[in-house]
């Protein structure tokens, strides 16, 4: 207290120096005067686009509801936004509040955020007003925050360097997009296995998700950290700033019905043991107030959903193992229950698998699976709220951006629909898929917030073998294979695929709608044994994963085109490391 008194009355006996003013002449609260309102824009841009958190503090009378404007000075177009209604004529920019945070008291805040495109220049607005009064933009934290990361391209989810961030918060306090101004996990047991192999050192501190494959996991298996053991850890990675830990939360009854590769420990029936052995001591740790720091991002049951959609009943790609899982309920169930336990939980994010674009790419499927994902986010207690996102790609190959192809190329009269590759599919490419998909999500009832994650774990496609351009204009189906970056013989093809590398390093809100780049898959952990292993974990022998089998109807009975002499799902495979590293792209160093 008297520390600040001292400090204001010598700036201000500097200041009447300055002047010539006496003293006497300035009122003695002048010092402490704060602008009518004050407004702090914080900027994360990438070439095309970006995102801004805006916190909007008022010093004048309380306020039962509120306005914002400001003028862009460039072509700032706004796509969305969140916590504020926005609206944009020409480069003249209106927030108004939303029914939950119309209140703003003397001295109270209020932060929204939104993402748009722009080129050329992106400068923070010169100028704003709240109710038509000018606000002067805070210097508390510089000249009002530019100072944001650029975001995107820099090759570490690093972001705002310790910025006190959080960006803006939806009315539960989450982060609208959690990555935004914070560090990502290392896992040190992935960073570990990485580090010692040749060449690994040059991302093996990269963030990796954490997988809880098995009640075991929870306590640690075969002496490994477990849960707890993790989110100590993160704790001293986080220091004062803020952190993501990525969990996979991946242990249903009848696990991986249409694959035998990634087959679990619980059966068909087992709902109640889901519930009780393993979300509920889940829930329970993440709930411990010591971790209520951390923001925690859980990637929710890859695959089990888009499964139901596609592999359960009526179609050459049905499977028994799918049928019953879909008929018993307990799939649903158990992503219902998973996102309302741990949706409760203040600081976790949680993201729904949905797949990838080869797979569920087609209208037919695209349309069933926006139900499929709102029927299980709105019944047996979830809620659309227990939603933070999507995540697209987990553990797959399909490429972020097919630089040489879009979806409306024609060759010759002819759509690159019709291409062989393309089989009529409506993308081409993860990114474009995550963005259409959250479209769809967005209108059939999911909050407008919702940020996509995308697995780039594995999707380089660099090395010798990736196009420089697109491809011949022969036929669509030599400018298709020509220029497609993804060499897989099918799209259908998953398990430890030849050519493959690793892809873009983690990166936060790398593109509208898009949460970040996200490592999940660890690199290096292989998808399933190329011949049959006896194992302890549930898991068969799916020949998918034999480089000398012929396919079935989920990849066009096409070769795999998988490594050889892998071990069982999960387990460390060394050469398919070193061959993610050769094919990564960006390549490494
Ligand atoms: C596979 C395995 C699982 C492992 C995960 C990450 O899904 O079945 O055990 O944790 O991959 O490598």
């Amino acid at each position: 207290m008297s520390r600040t008194r001292t400090a204001m009355l010598a700036a201000l006996t500097l200041v009447a120096g300055g002047t010539g003013m006496a003293l006497t002449a300035i009122p003695a609260s002048a010092g402490a005067t704060a602008a009518p309102c004050t407004v702090d824009y914080k900027l994360n841009q990438w070439s095309t686009g970006f995102t801004a958190d805006v916190t909007v503090t008022n010093n004048g009378a309380a306020k039962s509801s509120w306005t914002l404007k400001w003028t862009y000075a460039g072509n700032q177009k706004i796509t969305s936004g969140w916590n504020a209604k926005i609206t944009q004529s020409g480069a003249n920019v209106t927030a108004a509040n939303e029914s939950y945070n119309g209140a703003l008291g003397t001295g109270g805040s209020a932060s929204f955020g939104f993402q748009g495109t722009y080129s050329g220049t992106n400068a923070v607005p010169a100028a704003f007003t709240l109710d038509g009064v000018t606000c002067n933009v805070d210097s508390g934290g510089g000249t009002g925050g530019t100072g944001g990361d650029t975001g995107g391209t820099g090759g570490d989810t690093g972001g705002t360097g310790g910025s006190t961030g959080g960006g803006a918060t939806d009315p539960s306090g989450r982060a609208d997009n959690p990555y935004v101004g914070a560090k990502v996990y290392v896992n040190p047991e992935w960073s570990k296995l990485a580090a010692a192999e040749p060449g690994g050192s040059r991302v093996s501190d990269q963030p990796t998700a954490v997988w809880l494959d098995r009640i075991a996991a929870i306590n640690g298996v075969n002496g490994g950290m477990g849960l707890r053991a993790h989110l100590d850890e993160a704790l001293k990675q986080k220091g004062s700033g803020d952190l993501v830990v990525q969990l996979v939360i991946y242990d249903l009854p009848g696990r991986d019905c249409a694959a035998l590769a990634s087959n679990g420990e619980l059966g068909p029936n087992d709902i109640d043991k889901y519930k009780t052995q393993y979300i509920d001591p889940i829930a329970s740790i993440l709930s411990d107030a010591k971790y209520a720091g951390l923001r925690i991002a859980t990637v929710i049951e890859p695959d089990s959903l888009p499964n139901l959609v596609t592999n359960a009943g009526g179609t050459n790609t049905t499977t028994d193992a799918c049928t019953t899982m879909k008929s018993n309920g307990n799939y649903e169930k158990g992503v219902s229950y998973a996102l309302d336990k741990l949706g409760a939980i203040p600081n976790v994010y949680n993201y729904i698998d949905a797949a990838h674009h080869g797979w569920l790419g087609w209208d037919t499927n695209l349309g069933p699976s926006v139900q499929e994902f709102y029927k299980v986010a709105t019944t047996n207690g979830a809620s659309l709220s227990d939603v933070t996102g999507f995540i697209v790609n987990t553990a797959n190959y399909s490429a972020t951006k097919e630089p040489n192809l879009k979806i409306t190329d024609t060759v010759n009269g002819q759509t690159v629909r019709q291409s062989k590759w393309v089989d009529w599919n409506q993308y081409v490419d993860e990114q474009s898929f995550a963005q259409g998909l959250r479209d769809k999500l967005v209108a059939a009832g999911f909050n407008s917030g919702i940020g996509m994650l995308i697995d780039t774990s594995r999707n380089g496609w660099g090395g010798s073998a990736r196009p420089s351009g697109p491809g011949p204009l022969t036929s669509v189906d030599d400018y298709v294979n020509g220029g497609r970056i993804d060499r897989r013989i099918h799209a259908g093809n998953w398990c430890n695929q030849s050519g493959a590398g690793l892809g873009e390093r983690p990166t936060a809100a790398p593109a509208a709608g898009i949460d970040a780049y996200v490592w999940v898959k660890p690199p290096g952990e292989s998808d399933g044994s190329s011949s049959a292993v006896d194992n302890d974990e549930g898991k068969g022998f799916d020949r998918m994963c034999d480089p000398t089998y012929g396919g079935n109807a989920r990849n066009g009975n096409s070769p795999t085109g998988a490594l050889p002499n892998s071990p069982v799902a999960g387990h460390w495979f060394s050469a398919q490391f070193q061959e993610l590293m050769k094919n990564a792209y960006p390549p490494l160093p």
